[in-house]
C-alpha cells in the first residue's frame, strides 16, 4: 500500500490525474472504474480540463441509488454525466440501474459488464465510518455487486446533496468488495478532518469487515492520496509505502 500526503486536496487530485494520464498514454487503462461524492470533483476537474482523449476507454461506476432515475439530479447517473461523461466522450460507461424491477437480476447483469471490462484502476472515496462504494461495515469480503441497505451514518453524511435526510434513498446497488479487490490497481482518494479516522482504520487498522476500506491492506497494487488534515492521526507523517 503506497500513501502519498498531499498538502491538499488540489495537489492530491492532481496526482491522481497525472497517474490516469500516464495510464491512457501508454495504453495501461482501458477500464476506469469512477467513484461519486465530492471527494473527486477535482480529479474530474482536471479530467475536464486536459480534454483527455478517451474515446478507447470504458468507464464502469461503483454504484447508483435505488429509485433514482438517471435523469434525478440526485441519482449517481447524473454526476457522471454532469462531472465527466458530458465533456469526454468515452467508448461506452456503465453505472448500475437503479429503476430495476429485478435488482437481483441487475446484479448479476453488472457483474457480467465486469467480467467483460476488467478494471485496469479504479478511482474509490471513502465514507467517514470506512465504507468503500456503499460496502457498509459487516459486508462480507467476498461480495459482489449487491443492494446495499444505507446506513444511518451514511444518509447523514449524504442528505447535504439532498434538500432533507428523509429524501436520501435508504437503498443502493454497490459494487461489492471482492468486485473492488479484482480491480488491476486502485487509488483511493480522501480528503479532511472528517475522514481521518476512516483512513487510520483502513491503514493502520487490523484488516476487518468492519472497516471496508481495509481490506485494501490485501492488494498488491493500491494507492491512498490524502490531504494533511486526513492524514491526521496516522502514525505515518510522510509519504510511505507498506509492505505485507
Ligand atoms: C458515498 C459514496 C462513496 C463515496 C463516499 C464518500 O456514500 N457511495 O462512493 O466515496 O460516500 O463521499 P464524499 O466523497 O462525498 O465524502
Amino acid at each position: 500500500m503506497d500513501i502519498i500526503i498531499a498538502k491538499n486536496d488540489q495537489e492530491a487530485s492532481k496526482k491522481a490525474f497525472e497517474r490516469i494520464q500516464e495510464g491512457l498514454q501508454n495504453g495501461s487503462i482501458q477500464t476506469l472504474g469512477l467513484a461519486t461524492g465530492s471527494t473527486p470533483l477535482k480529479l474530474y476537474a482536471e479530467m475536464r480540463e486536459a480534454r483527455l482523449n478517451v474515446e478507447n476507454v470504458t468507464t464502469v461506476n461503483l454504484d447508483e441509488y435505488i429509485g433514482l432515475a438517471a435523469s434525478d439530479p440526485q441519482s449517481y447517473h447524473y454526476f457522471m454525466e454532469n462531472e465527466l461523461f458530458n465533456s469526454l466522450h468515452f467508448k461506452a460507461s456503465y453505472l448500475p440501474n437503479g429503476m430495476a424491477d429485478d435488482l437481483e437480476a441487475e446484479c448479476k447483469r453488472y457483474e457480467q459488464i465486469l467480467s467483460e471490462h476488467p478494471i485496469d484502476l479504479q478511482i474509490l472515496g471513502l465514507g467517514t465510518n470506512g465504507h468503500i462504494g456503499f460496502n457498509e461495515p459487516g459486508t462480507p469480503f467476498a461480495a459482489k455487486t449487491h443492494v446495499v441497505e444505507l446506513t444511518k451514518e451514511t444518509i447523514e453524511a449524504n442528505k447535504r446533496f439532498f434538500e432533507k435526510a428523509e429524501d436520501v434513498p435508504t437503498r443502493a446497488i454497490s459494487m461489492g468488495i471482492a468486485s473492488i479487490m479484482a480491480a488491476k490497481s486502485i487509488i483511493l482518494l480522501a480528503f479532511g478532518e472528517a475522514k481521518a479516522d476512516a483512513v487510520q482504520q483502513m491503514v493502520e487498522g487490523p484488516v476487518t469487515e468492519e472497516c471496508p476500506a481495509s481490506v485494501l491492506q490485501n492488494h498488491p497494487n493500491v494507492t491512498i492520496i490524502v490531504d494533511e488534515a486526513a492524514a491526521g492521526k496516522l502514525n505515518v507523517k510522510d509519504s510511505t509505502t507498506f509492505l505485507r
